[in-house]
């Protein structure tokens, strides 16, 4: 009888072990399943760095492309436009991290296969895939070189911004700038000029994200140039002359918006030396690294998230799990991802990477010949 309830017990435990590996397994899409890929804005350059790669990569795919303009009604518009055209696969850069749950879990219901793109959308745990750079080292690797730049002197002047508060990726850039950057700010090599709060928390090296976001809301981008030139002139307004001459700023992790903060800060003439940090390597960026007016860039090869995403329509297309390197946790479930690496770029390294590297062409440009 004890053997009859032990192999009783065996074959459910195995009929469960089944099926939780049959849930896991793929959920296979039609050769021809329109992919319904959203992405957030026109007038960042980033955004139609990954248009054309899409353009290029998704050729013999069934595919259209919506931008949302940075509005979270469009983007709901957007995911609802591809849910009634049959969409299959919905690929989501979201403007509003947390306000896309909504559509991701509309899109879910109906039986679509979310990816959420370059930034994760929370609180939602009917997510698929994620597809992104590794944002917390493209936050070390501009404060790496800001701490590379200031090596032997102190009481350096740091002005600090961050990216849109409604976009996760701002969290992580910012996080792993403050890591690198913080025992430098404690030490005093450092000084912050524009951030009381982040003075504030200057000898803490671990922050929550309440306290991360509690600094960053004095010092938001919002992934605007206009709001950067304003912030940037705000901070220069209210500070003196010892907080000027040699100036260091952590830019927000966005060549448009570095280039914006860097017009800003130069055009004060009491700013004798500027060392700014971008990230994306857009082309706008280029003469202005050549010329000095933007130090560096954190390059994102825009090509690697495409092909990932094309890594993963092509699995689901033969019924395959798609292959991931990692998971991301966005405060609901765990969403396997394919996460890609970055390039740090400065006036030193910009031919071999952009050039002799075929990303743009080097005759456009002029001075590093
Ligand atoms: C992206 C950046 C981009 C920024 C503003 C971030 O989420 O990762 O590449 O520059 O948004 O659009």
């Amino acid at each position: 009888m004890k053997k009859l309830l032990a192999l009783v017990l065996m074959t459910v435990m195995l009929l469960s072990v089944f099926a939780v590996g049959a849930a896991a397994e793929a959920k296979q899409i039609s050769e021809n399943a329109l992919i319904g890929i959203v992405l957030p804005t026109k007038e960042e350059s980033r955004w139609l760095n990954d248009q054309k790669y899409f353009e290029e990569y998704f050729k013999d795919v069934n595919y259209d492309i919506l931008f949302s303009q940075n509005n979270t009604a469009t983007e709901k518009t957007n995911v609802e436009t591809f849910i009634s055209r049959g969409a299959e696969v919905i690929v989501l850069c979201a403007y509003d991290a947390a306000g896309a749950a909504a559509a991701v879990n509309a899109a879910k219901e109906e039986g679509i296969v979310v990816i959420s793109y370059d930034r994760l959308i929370m609180g939602t745990d009917k997510l698929d895939y994620y597809v992104t750079f590794d944002s917390c080292s493209v936050g070390k690797a501009q404060a790496d070189y800001l701490i590379e730049q200031a090596e032997g002197k102190s009481g350096v002047n740091l002005y600090m911004y961050s990216g849109a508060l409604t976009d996760n990726n701002s969290v992580l850039f910012f996080e792993g700038a403050w890591k690198a950057l913080q025992p430098y700010i404690a030490d005093g090599t450092f000084v912050v000029r524009n951030c009381d709060k982040a003075v504030e928390f200057k000898d803490k090296n671990e922050l929550t994200r309440d306290e991360m976001v509690s600094i960053m809301q004095t010092i938001d981008s919002e992934w605007n140039m206009a709001t950067c030139k304003s912030l940037a002139e705000a901070h220069l307004a209210a500070v003196g002359s010892e907080a000027k001459g040699e100036v260091f700023v952590l830019g927000p992790a966005d060549d448009d918006c570095c280039r914006a903060l860097s017009d800003a800060f130069r055009d004060d003439a009491e700013v004798t030396r500027l060392v700014i940090t971008g990230a994306d390597g857009v082309e706008a960026s280029v003469q202005y690294i050549i010329d000095g007016k933007q130090s560096m860039t954190v390059y994102k090869d825009t090509q690697a998230l495409v092909k990932g995403t094309l890594q993963i329509v092509e699995a689901l297309k033969k019924g395959e799990e798609p292959a991931y390197d990692t998971t991301y946790n966005n405060d609901a479930m765990d969403v396997p991802t394919i996460q890609a690496d970055v390039v740090t770029v400065t006036a030193d390294n910009i031919a071999e990477v952009f050039f002799e590297g075929g990303v743009y062409d080097g005759s456009n440009y002029t001075g590093w010949q």
